[in-house]
């Protein structure tokens, strides 16, 4: 299981403007605690909490049915096309990243098994698309288009060009080429992919995109490039009964939960970095700032307050950012908590050749690359601890499957535990919805004529 070392968040360690005393707060926080998660177990499944990502573990049927697929399609496509934005591919991409050999779609086929590249398009940048578009055969590239609401404008605005040239290419049997993963019964992308006979997949109910990760929109895509599925639902189902424990010393993501909020309100660490000393976890820490940002960042509490609330996440890739963020993270302001991320055993054990003997340099020689990130991530931590800069250290044996699902599942519940400390609603993002509307209104959309022409009136000032 993965662990969290949180000793340096301790007022002892970090003193006492900067950290915690954790055992008294554990204390003070248990009945609180026990009640949240116990809270988020009961309502998960009624309708309109959205809590149902917490069964997304233990749904059988999906992944029959996504394993069904991917094997059925396996060995008639080059290239998987993800299209989405969000929440829709922020989760399948930090896991394709995470657990495909690194370059994958470098590899010649022999050493992908057979299995196609992998793109996530989620931007609308129409030079990278372009290219891409230009780049990938279309005729053998299988298009996953994943949106819930069905109607994003980047996302369908992507589908309609891809869609188009399917369709130049291919005539009818262009549909063969398209997989689209949305809402069940509503959205446009539904009802077209009714019209024109996809095959589709379904986001449940009363699952947003940020917590979509292990329902077909993560699953599907990792399933097509023959990334092995059941492991990483082991995982989530481990650390489901792990944090189902309602006291606080026993419950990672409860603890983590508490920590940040603790330290955002009194401590006024209001910056959350997430730091894996792990390239291939670097999506991990996008996937986490959507998570933690949108869930979190709210003006209103669940009472009707206003708040302005939420930490700042921040995306930091260990050791490479040491050279670029770590000097702000010791000596700038001290408001941040650092989250650490630390490999146990890497895939690879990559040693330094002995070919130097200068003193500056001789030293890395007979060791390993392996001995290095983790010497550099051991002495970041400490470094940081004696500037007084409270950090959490989150320890994952290995970079696989089931540590993944294990990984991405505590994160979600943290969020979810957090969002009850801060009594705000974890799961809406009206903040997102005004500047939609302003590019719906932008893009003549029927409907927001008036706000079109209050938008013009506010660009020219
Ligand atoms: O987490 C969220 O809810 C958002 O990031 C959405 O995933 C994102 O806006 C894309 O929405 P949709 O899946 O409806 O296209």
């Amino acid at each position: 299981m993965i662990k969290l070392n949180c000793k340096n968040v301790s007022a002892t360690i970090v003193g006492s403007e900067n950290g915690l005393d954790l055992e008294q707060e554990f204390e003070t926080y248990k009945e609180n605690i026990k009640q949240i998660i116990a809270s988020l177990n009961q309502r998960k499944d009624k309708p309109g909490q959205w809590l149902r990502w917490m069964n997304l573990g233990y749904n059988e049927e999906t992944l029959w049915y996504v394993k069904e697929y991917a094997s059925m399609v396996q060995g008639r496509f080059e290239n998987v096309l993800v299209l989405g934005t969000g929440g829709s591919t922020l989760g399948g991409k930090a896991l394709s990243e995470a657990l495909l050999a690194p370059f994958w779609n470098m590899l010649a086929e022999e050493k992908r098994n057979g299995f196609p590249r992998i793109f996530y398009l989620d931007n609308i940048d129409p030079d990278t698309m372009t290219a891409l578009l230009d780049t990938l055969d279309l005729s053998k590239t299988l298009v996953n288009v994943i949106t819930k609401s069905g109607s994003t404008a980047e996302t369908m605005s992507q589908f309609m060009i891809v869609k188009d040239r399917l369709e130049k290419l291919l005539g009818d049997n262009y549909r063969y080429n398209i997989v689209a993963t949305t809402d069940q019964r509503t959205g446009i992308l539904r009802q077209i992919s009714e019209q024109e006979g996809y095959k589709t997949f379904v986001i449940p109910d009363d699952v947003g995109g940020r917590f979509s990760v292990f329902s077909a929109v993560g699953l599907l895509p990792l399933a097509l490039v023959g990334v092995d599925i059941d492991e990483i639902v082991n995982g989530i189902k481990d650390m489901d009964l792990a944090l189902k424990n309602t006291d606080i010393n026993e419950n990672i993501a409860a603890q983590n939960a508490l920590i940040h909020y603790l330290l955002d309100t009194k401590k006024n660490k209001h910056i959350s970095v997430m730091m894996p000393y792990s390239s291939r976890l670097r999506y991990v820490a996008d996937w986490y700032v959507q998570l933690w940002a949108e869930s979190l960042g709210k003006n209103q509490d669940n009472d009707g307050n206003p708040v302005n609330i939420g930490q700042t996440p921040l995306k930091a890739v260990g050791a490479t950012d040491q050279h670029s963020q770590l000097q702000l993270f010791n000596e700038g302001p001290n408001d941040k908590v650092i989250n650490f991320i630390r490999v146990g055993e890497f895939d690879n054990e990559l040693e330094i050749p002995n070919i130097f003997e200068y003193t500056g340099i001789g030293y890395l020689g007979g060791k390993s690359i392996n001995q290095l990130i983790n010497a550099e991530a051991d002495s970041t931590r400490v470094a940081l601890t004696d500037y007084q800069r409270p950090n959490v250290t989150i320890m994952i044996d290995k970079v696989d499957g089931y540590h993944l699902g294990q990984l991405l599942y505590m994160l979600e519940v943290q969020t979810a535990i957090a969002g009850e400390l801060y009594n705000i609603n974890t799961f809406n993002q009206p903040g997102v919805e005004q500047a939609k509307n302003y590019t719906y209104a932008l893009m003549g959309r029927a409907g927001y004529e008036d706000s079109a022409s209050t938008l013009r009136e506010k660009m020219t000032v």
